[in-house]
Parts: C-alpha cells; sequence; structure tokens
C-alpha cells in the first residue's frame, strides 16, 4: 500500500504574493471551491493578520468549504496567531501556519535576534496554535539556506511544543534536487521524534527547479507538498501543482506514495485561476498549457494516430482537457443556467445577482450559438468583476478602422455618476479605445502588459483581455471577456483604472515587523 501524498494548496495566499495577482474575497471563494471539487487536501486561503481583507477573505473560504482542511498563515506571534485562529473558527477543519525564519542572514539582518530567542518565538507559537487546533504546521522560514543541525533543535522543539507538520520552505529558490532531498531524509532521520509529524516542503522557482526539488523531498521521504495552480506565487513562483499531483501520478512506479486529487479537475482550476488573477498559462506549460498535448510534427501525429503511447504520457482527459462541450445555447432557460452554474461551484447570493448573470449569458447566447463552460466562467469573472460601487463604467463604445485611414474610437463612460464622452486616435482600434479611456480616468499609469486569449476556439469564441497597470511600484491586473476584442480590451483597461483607484489593502507584514 502506497503512503498518501499530502497535497497543501498556496494559490490563495503565496500565490496571491505575485504582484499583481491580489483577488476579492469573492474570486477566492470561488477558486476555494474549484480546489475543493479537484479534492486539494488543505487549502492555504491567506495570511489573516495582513490586512481586514485577507481575514475575511480567511473567514469566507472557512465557512464554504467543507472537504478540505482550510489553512490560515501566522507569524510566530501572539496576534497573528489569534487573528489567524478568529479566521477559521466557521472551518470544519482548521489549520494554523506558523513561521519564522532561521537563516543565518534572515535571523541576523532581518529578525535582529539570537537563534535561541528564535526557538522560544517558534515554541511558543506553536503552543499558542494549539489553543485554536490541534492541526499546526511550522516553517522555518528560508531553511534552504539554514544550518542542518540548527533545524533538526528547532523542529524537534515545535514537535514536542505540538506541531503536527513540519513544512521545509526553499524560500528562496536556491536549492538543487539532490541536496534538498538529502536534507530531508537527514532531517528525518536525525530528528528524534520525526515520526510525530508529517514532513513537508514549499519549493520556489527562481532556479526553474521547484517541482524538481519538491519531488526529491517526496522520494526521500516527504508526505506533503506545497504547490500553487499554475506554478503561481513569489518572485519566479512556486512548485506547480499539476505537475506534482501528474509527475507523482504518471511516474507511479517511481514515487511511493499517491494523492486523492481528481485530476480531471485540473485544467478547469488552472483557466478559473488564470482568468481570476489575469496571469496567462504560456501555452508549452506542462499538463495545462494549450499545447502540452498538440501535436505539430508530422512523425509525431503518425506515431500517436498508430498508437497514442508512442508520443504522449498521460490522457488530455485524465487532467481535463477535451471536456469542452456545449453545454447551454440560447435557448437554455434560468434553471438549466442555473444547476450548471452551481455544478461550476457558484452559489449566487440573491436573485437579483442570478437575473443579472443570466441575463448576460443570454446577451453571449445571442451573439455566440454554443456556449462552454469556459464561458460561464468568463462571465462570472466579468460580474464579479464589476462590484456595484465601480466608480467608472462603460457605457458605450464606437471604433472607426478602414484601411488606409487613422483609427477612432469614441468612448463615454460614467465617472462617479455623471457621464462624459472622449475621442481618440491610434495605431489600431484598441490602441485608440485605450487612450480615449485614458484620457478620461487619466490614470497616468504604465501599461506593463496587453495580452489576448481565446477562451474557446472558433472565430466567435470570445476573447479574454488582460491589462496590467502599474502606478507608483502598486500593479494591479484588469480583465475583460468579449466576442469582440476591442470591447473586451476597454472592459479589461477599466476593470484596472477602477482596482487603481481603490486603497490598497494588501501591505503584508514581515516577521521583521515584529
Ligand atoms: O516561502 C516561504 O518561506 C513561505 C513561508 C511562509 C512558508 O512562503
Ligand atoms: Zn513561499
Amino acid at each position: 500500500m502506497n503512503d498518501k501524498l499530502i497535497i497543501f494548496d498556496t494559490t490563495l495566499r503565496d500565490g496571491e504574493q505575485s504582484p499583481g495577482a491580489s483577488m476579492t474575497r469573492d474570486e477566492k471563494v470561488r477558486i476555494a471551491k474549484a480546489l475543493e471539487r479537484l479534492q486539494v487536501d488543505v487549502i492555504e486561503a491567506g495570511f489573516p493578520a495582513a490586512s481586514t481583507g485577507d481575514f475575511e477573505a480567511v473567514q469566507m473560504v472557512a465557512g464554504a468549504i467543507k472537504d478540505s482542511t482550510v489553512c490560515g498563515l501566522a507569524r510566530a506571534l501572539d496576534k497573528d496567531i489569534d487573528r489567524a485562529g478568529e479566521a477559521l473558527k466557521m472551518a470544519e477543519s482548521s489549520r494554523i501556519h506558523t513561521f519564522i525564519a532561521t537563516s543565518p542572514i534572515h535571523m541576523k539582518m532581518k529578525l535582529q535576534m539570537e537563534p535561541e530567542q528564535v526557538i522560544e518565538y517558534a515554541v511558543r507559537a506553536v503552543k499558542r496554535a494549539r489553543q485554536y487546533t490541534d492541526n499546526v504546521e511550522f516553517s522555518p522560514e528560508d531553511a534552504g539556506r539554514s544550518e542542518e543541525d540548527f533545524l533538526c533543535r528547532i523542529l524537534e522543539a515545535v514537535i514536542d511544543a505540538g506541531a503536527t507538520t513540519l513544512n521545509i520552505p526553499d524560500t528562496v529558490g536556491y536549492s538543487v534536487p539532490e541536496q534538498f532531498g538529502s536534507t530531508i531524509g537527514n532531517l528525518i532521520e536525525r530528528i528524534p521524534n520525526s515520526d510525530k509529524a508529517i514532513f513537508s516542503v514549499h519549493c520556489h522557482n527562481d532556479l526553474g527547479l521547484a517541482v524538481a526539488n519538491s519531488l526529491s523531498a517526496v522520494m526521500n521521504g516527504a508526505r506533503q507538498v506545497e504547490c500553487t495552480i499554475n506554478g503561481l506565487g513569489e518572485r519566479a513562483g512556486n512548485a506547480s501543482l499539476e505537475e506534482v499531483v501528474m509527475a507523482v501520478r504518471t511516474r507511479k512506479d517511481v514515487f511511493p506514495c499517491q494523492t486523492d486529487l481528481d485530476t480531471r479537475e485540473i485544467v478547469a482550476c488552472s483557466k478559473l485561476v488564470s482568468s481570476i488573477t489575469g496571469f496567462p498559462v504560456q501555452p508549452n506549460k506542462a499538463i495545462v498549457g494549450a499545447n502540452a498535448f498538440a501535436h505539430e510534427s508530422g512523425i509525431h501525429q503518425d506515431g500517436v494516430l498508430k498508437s497514442r503511447e508512442t508520443y504522449e504520457i498521460m490522457e488530455a482527459e485524465d487532467v481535463g482537457w477535451s471536456t469542452n462541450r456545449m453545454v447551454l445555447g440560447k435557448h437554455s432557460g434560468r434553471n438549466a443556467f442555473k444547476s450548471r452554474m452551481t455544478e461550476l461551484g457558484v452559489d449566487f447570493e440573491s436573485e437579483e445577482e442570478l437575473n443579472e448573470t443570466f441575463f448576460r449569458f443570454k446577451q453571449l447566447a445571442d451573439k455566440k450559438h454554443e456556449i462552454f463552460d469556459e464561458d460561464l466562467q468568463a462571465l462570472i469573472s466579468e460580474v464579479s468583476v464589476e462590484s456595484d460601487d465601480e466608480n467608472v463604467k462603460l457605457i458605450s463604445l464606437k471604433v472607426c478602422s478602414e484601411t488606409g485611414e487613422i483609427p477612432k474610437a469614441t468612448v463615454t463612460l460614467r465617472i462617479a455618476n455623471e457621464e462624459i464622452t472622449s475621442c481618440a486616435e491610434g495605431g489600431g482600434a484598441v490602441d485608440a479605445s485605450l487612450k480615449a479611456i485614458e484620457s478620461l480616468v487619466k490614470t497616468e499609469a504604465d501599461l506593463q502588459l496587453y495580452s489576448v486569449n481565446n477562451i474557446t476556439s472558433g472565430t466567435d469564441a470570445q476573447g479574454e483581455v488582460t491589462v496590467r497597470l502599474e502606478k507608483a511600484g502598486r500593479i494591479v491586473n484588469g480583465l475583460g471577456a468579449d466576442t469582440d476584442i476591442v470591447i473586451a480590451s476597454a472592459k479589461a483597461y477599466i476593470n484596472a483604472a477602477n482596482k487603481l483607484q481603490e486603497p490598497d489593502q494588501r501591505r503584508h507584514p514581515q516577521q521583521g515587523d515584529v
């Protein structure tokens, strides 16, 4: 019987630390429900002490999720642990994850603490967390650059204090697979009470080795991997959940463990995270990239037609590809619409919200005859990004684009309840439209990224546009979807402009703030 490998997803916490990937509470709940359908074991929903927004998001996820454990992050400080305990009160199953840095450079320069003091903080934090839940995880931050002897001491002490999971983070992505795996093996062997806890790893991808390091740790006894959908996360990201899970499943002959995930939910989850955060998935990304199962060369195509296994090691259907089936059309009624939305994990908070979304669905179905799950997901993303208190709304957009003529756009926006119109010329229809909008909203931000993705295939497909704006170090992503990409672009720009006008709630405190 193989061991179980616990999958701890941190898309909503570390993933959200990617610049511009911040999510609203509702978006976090939608992703959490998708993760629950994927059957991940633990969902790290946020860092409750970081901001009121984070606290409320963790609280809402805790209330909405029944089948996965919901976890909140906390520095090794009483006030953080208490905030996490409070936010997780509603959870069916909860975990507090507390951390403190253990590398010489972090202890000396960031914490300005002696190693003995760090051990005291860690033990105290674990004991306090145990007052809220018997499921407590401890992480020695920057373990990848910490001394093994010191790790052994602090980890032994926190197990005695009641930690049930010991997570070894390669915080700065410095480790390499053989060495990292052997560190995990050594810790398990050297710590006298190591059998009382599960060893976990949390690898960052700065050298592109996060998945390899995580898998090497699994080969050496780790039985929890922390990862994110699409490898989202601080800087170069975290180990990608889909790659870790499919490696373990595909190479059963090598890995002595298995996960409980329903891998057929992977692609839907990946698309949802990409559309909510505005981080497109590169086409050649393993498992979830659009080309991951596409064969271009004639020799490969011929081989696959004769026998799939000649060039494919996994079945596309096993990770949720090819579910691109028509689910609804313009004759579908409100009940069919509502029940498909429920299957996709969307609960409407009120009749008005259902009616508004159904109305938009009908508008879309008039333009596009076959509506796929991906279209419904985009519809929900659009409704959820447009809150009622948005300052700027698109009223109309007219574009003139003709060969040999300079494209012109006329846009009318409602800004603070007043309708105003502006015209602009540009290099193309999109450029002219965004210039006209900017002349009204005056963000004065830098456009860092503009990308268009087809939500489904076909020329009548909806285009989903992501616009990333940066102003004074703050980065926001705007999203818009429409069968007309000029309109989708305008919606995305307006969405980003609205986000820039909201107060920035995402200042994440650091341990050095102690
Ligand atoms: O990378 C890291 O060290 C973390 C910890 C909080 C686990 O994200
Ligand atoms: Zn991290």
